[in-house]
C-alpha cells in the first residue's frame, strides 16, 4: 500500500477508531477497523518464544492445548554464543513462531545492560557490553522480522533493576547514556530496523521512559530515524498529556478497564474540554495511527500476501540445538577430566534439582509453555543410550521460595500483581510464606545431601547440575546476593570431598558467586536458560560430542559486592538511582581499577588449544567524517579436535583526553578449525571502534592520537598488540 492510500485511511478514520487503534483493547491486541479492513493488532511475549495465550481480559491460562510453543534459548544464553548466525537463525525461529500462533508482534528481545548481576531480569538480556549487544541483536531482529512479524525490542531505556521497577527514577551522564545504555537499541534501531520499542517503566531524569520527549521523540525518532511502533510496557503510562505528546503510539496495560487506559477515553475527554490544543493533538494521534499503519503495511497486514509461519516445526529444532550447544560455557577443566569417556563409565552419578527441573515456565512474562524440555537427566540419559547406570540424586530441596510472581496476591497470574511488589500486604505475605518454606527446605536438604554423598562413593563419575531457578532470575524481583541458593556451596564442598573429580555444571541466567569451592573444583560448566534443547546440548558437551565454545556475556565477579553499582551503594537504590560509576560497567570497571574477578567477560574454554599471533593493522581512511582500519591475525588449532574459539579485539587508546575505559571490545569474530588448522582472518574496524561521546558538543568524537589494538581470548587476556595512528 502506498503512503498515499495510508494518508487516505487516516483521512477516512473517526477520532474513536482512531483512539481504538492506540491502546489496548485486551491485553495483548489493540482494536482493529473493520469497516476500512484494519485488523487488530496482536502481540505477545516474549523473548524466549511465544507465550500461551491468555483471556483477552483476564490473567487466566486459557488451557488452550494448541498454545504449546518451542522453548528457545534466554538471551543472556544467546549472546554467549558470541555467534551472529546463531542469533539470526533463533531471530528466524521466534518469528516464524509468532506469525504461526497469529501473532503482528513479538514483545522480544529484551536488551538492557547488565548493570548488576543481580537484576532479576539479567537472563532476558544480552550481558553487559553494548558493542555485543548491538552485534547480536541486529541479526536476531532482522530473523524475526523476515516472517511479517514486527519485534519490539525492550525496555528503552535503563531499565537496570527490578527493585521498584516502576517508579525509580534514575540519574546518568548523557555519556553513559549514549556510550553504555543506548547503543544496543541504536543499532537495533538503525541496521536492524526494527519495527517496535518497548519503553521501560522506570523514570529517566524525572520522566516514565514510556512518554519520554527525549528518548523517544529526540533520540529515537529524530536522531535515529525510527519509524515503527512505540509500545508502553504494560502499565507503564502514567499521564494522558505526556502520552499524547511525547511520542508514544500504542498504550497497553495489565488491568481490564481498557476504555480507562490514559490513551482511551481520558485522552477524548481532554480533547472535549479543551485541554490541549485541539489541532495539535489531533495531529499527534495521526501521526500515532500513521505509524501503527506503516508497520501494518510492511507486515501485509493491510493488503498483499503475508507470508505464513509454523509452530513447533521439527525443522527448527537443529537450529535450537546448535544455540543451545554453543552457548554453553566451559569455565575451568583443569585436570581434562571432561569430555567424560562414556564407554569408561558403568555408573554415572547425577546430582542436583536442576538436573531434572524445567525452567520454561517461569521467569515472569519470559515464561513459555515448552512442547517439550529436555532437562540435563534427560538429556544424558539419552546420550548414553542405555549403556551406563544413571542414578540420580536431588542433593539439594527446593520449594519455591523466592519468586515475587508466585507469591504475591490472589489472582490467577503473578503479572498483574507484580505490578504491586511494594504494597504491605504483597511484602508481608511473602515473608510468611518464606519463613515456612525455609525450615522445611533445611530439614530435607540434610536428608538429601547424606542421600546425594552416599550415592557418590561408589560411582564411576558424579555430574552436579545446580544453579538457580526462576525464583531468583525472574522478572519483578532482584537478587539480593549472587549466592547459590538451597545450600548448595555446602553440598558441592562435601561432594567435593568425597569426589574431588566431580564435575559442577550450573544453570542459571545470571552469574553466581562460586568462591566457596572455586579453587577445589576442577571441572566446572556453565549453562543456561538453554531452551528445550537445553539439556541433550548439556551432556553433549559433557561427554565430548560438541567442544564446548560458549564466551562470557558478562563478568562474572567474585561476589555481588563487588559490582561497581554495589560498591557505590547505587544499587538498587531508593526512588532515585544514580549511575555513579558511569560508563565503568562491567569489565570497563574491573579492567580499568584492577579489580579482581571470578571469570572475565569473554572467557571460556575448549576441549583443544588455540594459539592467536602476528595482528597487525592498517589505517585505510583517516578523515574526521570516516576512519577504517584493516586488522588480522592468524589462528591455528593446536590441539587434536575440531572447535570453535573467539577472537576479540579491544581498542584502548594510548592517551585519552577524556576518561576512558582501559580497554573496549571493538570486533569479535567465532573461527571453526579442524584440528591442525590454521587461518588468517581479517576484520574492519570503523569509526565507532574508536568514539567516545563528548558531552560538551553533543556528539561521539575520536580524538588523534595512538590507540592499541589488542588481540585478546578474554578481557583479561591479551595475547597480542599493535598500534596505529590517527592524524586528525
Ligand atoms: C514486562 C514486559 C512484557 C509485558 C507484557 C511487562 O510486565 O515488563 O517485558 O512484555 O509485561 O507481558
Amino acid at each position: 500500500m502506498t503512503k498515499d492510500k495510508i494518508e487516505k485511511l487516516i483521512s477516512q478514520l473517526t477520532l474513536q477508531e482512531k483512539i481504538g487503534m492506540i491502546h489496548g483493547d485486551g491485553f495483548f491486541t489493540t482494536k482493529g477497523v473493520e469497516r476500512l479492513g484494519i485488523p487488530p493488532f496482536k502481540t505477545s511475549d516474549g523473548p524466549r518464544g511465544v507465550r500461551k495465550d491468555f483471556e483477552n481480559d483476564a490473567w487466566k491460562d486459557i488451557g488452550l492445548s494448541y498454545d504449546y510453543a518451542s522453548y528457545l534459548p534466554c538471551n543472556s544464553a544467546l549472546a554467549a554464543t558470541w555467534n551472529r548466525a546463531i542469533a539470526h537463525e533463533t531471530g528466524k525461529v521466534l518469528g516464524r513462531e509468532a506469525r504461526g500462533r497469529g501473532k503482528d508482534m513479538i514483545l522480544a528481545p529484551g536488551i538492557n545492560i547488565m548493570r548488576t548481576p543481580l537484576c532479576g531480569r539479567s537472563f532476558e538480556y544480552m550481558g553487559e557490553d553494548p558493542y555485543l549487544v548491538s552485534e547480536m541483536v541486529v541479526p536476531l531482529v532482522q530473523g524475526i522480522e523476515e516472517n511479517d512479524v514486527s519485534a519490539c525490542v525492550k525496555h528503552f531505556a535503563v531499565n537496570n533493576q527490578e527493585t521498584r521497577r516502576l517508579d525509580v527514577d534514575v540519574e546518568v551522564s548523557e555519556r553513559a547514556l549514549r556510550e553504555i545504555y543506548l547503543p544496543g537499541f541504536e543499532a537495533a534501531v538503525r541496521r536492524g530496523k526494527a519495527k517496535g520499542i518497548m519503553g521501560a517503566y522506570n523514570k529517566l531524569r524525572g520522566t516514565h521512559c514510556c512518554h519520554h520527549d527525549y528518548l523517544l521523540n529526540e533520540i529515537l525518532r529524530k536522531e535515529w530515524g525510527f519509524e515503527g511502533i512505540t509500545v508502553s510496557d504494560w502499565g507503564g503510562v502514567h499521564d494522558t498529556k505526556e502520552a499524547l505528546m511525547n511520542g508514544l503510539d500504542m498504550e497497553m496495560s495489565v488491568t481490564s478497564d481498557f476504555d480507562a487506559y490514559y490513551m482511551a477515553e481520558p485522552l477524548v475527554k481532554m480533547i472535549e474540554n479543551g485541554e490541549v490544543d485541539n489541532k495539535t493533538a489531533l495531529a499527534k494521534i495521526d501521526e500515532k495511527v500513521r505509524h501503527i499503519l506503516n508497520v501494518m503495511n510492511e507486515l501485509h497486514m493491510l493488503d498483499g500476501e503475508r507470508s505464513a509461519g509454523s509452530y513447533n516445526d521439527y525443522n527448527d529444532k537443529a537450529a535450537l540445538r546448535q544455540a543451545a550447544r554453543e552457548s554453553i560455557v566451559l569455565l575451568k577443566n583443569d585436570a581434562n577430566i571432561l569430555p567424560l569417556d562414556r564407554k569408561k563409565i558403568k555408573k554415572l552419578l547425577v546430582v542436583g534439582e536442576n538436573a531434572n527441573r524445567q525452567h520454561a515456565p517461569g521467569g515472569g512474562s519470559a515464561e513459555i509453555k515448552a512442547l517439550y524440555e529436555i532437562t540435563p537427566l534427560l538429556g544424558i540419559q539419552m546420550l548414553l543410550g542405555g549403556n551406563t547406570e544413571v542414578v540420580y540424586k536431588p542433593g539439594y530441596y527446593n520449594e519455591d521460595i523466592g519468586n515475587i510472581w508466585a507469591n504475591t496476591g490472589d489472582s490467577e497470574n503473578g503479572q498483574a500483581d507484580s505490578l504491586n511488589q511494594d504494597s504491605k500486604e504483597a511484602q508481608e505475605s511473602q515473608k510468611t510464606a518464606q519463613e515456612k518454606k525455609r525450615q522445611r527446605q533445611k530439614e530435607m536438604n540434610e536428608k538429601y545431601l547424606q542421600e546425594a554423598l552416599e550415592a557418590a562413593k561408589d560411582a564411576d563419575a558424579v555430574i552436579f547440575v545446580g544453579g538457580l531457578t526462576h525464583d531468583y532470575d525472574t522478572e519483578g524481583q532482584d537478587r539480593a546476593d549472587m549466592r547459590l541458593p538451597y545450600d548448595q556451596d555446602r553440598l558441592i564442598l562435601e561432594l567435593l570431598r568425597v569426589r574431588p573429580d566431580t564435575i559442577v555444571t550450573l544453570v542459571a541466567g545470571s552469574p553466581v558467586d562460586m568462591s566457596m569451592w572455586l579453587d577445589e573444583v576442577k571441572s566446572l560448566v556453565f549453562g543456561w536458560y538453554a531452551g528445550m534443547e537445553g539439556g541433550i546440548a548439556l551432556a553433549e558437551v559433557l561427554f565430548g560430542d560438541f567442544n564446548p565454545s560458549g564466551r562470557l556475556p558478562e563478568t562474572f565477579p567474585v561476589n555481588g559486592k563487588d559490582c561497581p553499582a554495589v560498591v557505590l551503594g547505587e544499587f538498587p537504590g531508593g526512588d532515585k538511582v544514580s549511575y555513579g560509576e558511569d560508563i565503568f560497567v562491567g569489565y570497563r570497571y574491573y579492567d580499568t581499577y584492577d579489580a579482581a574477578t571470578a571469570f572475565p567477560f569473554g572467557y571460556g574454554l575448549s576441549y583443544t588449544d588455540f594459539v592467536m599471533t602476528g595482528i597487525r593493522a592498517e589505517v585505510i581512511e583517516d578523515t574526521e567524517e570516516s576512519k577504517s582500519v584493516k586488522v588480522s591475525f592468524d589462528i591455528s588449532n593446536i590441539g587434536n579436535r575440531g572447535g570453535a574459539t573467539v577472537a576479540q579485539i579491544y581498542v584502548a587508546d594510548k592517551r585519552p583526553r577524556v576518561k576512558k575505559a582501559a580497554k573496549e571490545l571493538k570486533a569479535f569474530e567465532k573461527i571453526y578449525l579442524e584440528a591442525g588448522e590454521t587461518k588468517e582472518v581479517t576484520l574492519m574496524l570503523e569509526r565507532e571502534a574508536f568514539t567516545y561521546y563528548d558531552e560538551t558538543a553533543h556528539c561521539f568524537r575520536v580524538d588523534a592520537g595512538s590507540y592499541m589494538l589488542l588481540l585478546a581470548k578474554n578481557a583479561e587476556e591479551i595475547v597480542d598488540v599493535t598500534e596505529i595512528e590517527f592524524a586528525v
